[in-house]
């Protein structure tokens, strides 16, 4: 079902400071950057071979992931997997008793279509689904 780690996603405070970081120590170019409303987060997208890094800071308090900051601080946030086809995706973990955030897909950053999967579930990570276009 997985045909490639499509992003990992890292929640920042400082996102200028991050990408600095990640360009002058491990060479890491920002390749995207969107402001994803429907999230409240600003994300800059930084390549890694056919992968991304995916550095992540809210927009606003009410943010899911200015919760998370608050309660765990920086660090990894999930990690984005990409698949052919979301919705069969998601069908696929319902079925062997998987439990999703997204009940449909939805839009992701950059045209992607998304869907999460609950980390209380799947052994504390936050898992996204990712499907081009
Ligand atoms: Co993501």
């Amino acid at each position: 079902m997985l045909t490639e780690i499509d992003h990992v996603a890292i929640a920042v405070r400082d996102l200028d400071a991050a990408v600095e970081w990640y360009a002058t120590r491990l060479g890491a170019r920002e390749v995207h950057r969107e402001r994803v409303e429907s999230d409240g987060v600003e994300e800059a997208l930084l390549a890694v071979a056919e992968s991304y890094v995916q550095l992540l800071t809210p927009i606003r308090e009410d943010s899911p992931v200015a919760r998370f900051l608050e309660r765990r601080g920086e660090g990894l946030h999930h990690v984005g997997y990409r698949v052919d086809d979301v919705a069969s995706a998601l069908a696929a973990i319902r079925d062997a008793g998987g439990r999703v955030i997204d009940e449909v897909p939805r839009p992701g950053s950059r045209g992607t279509t998304v869907a999460f999967v609950h980390p209380a579930a799947a052994f504390g990570t936050l898992i996204e689904l990712v499907q081009e276009g």
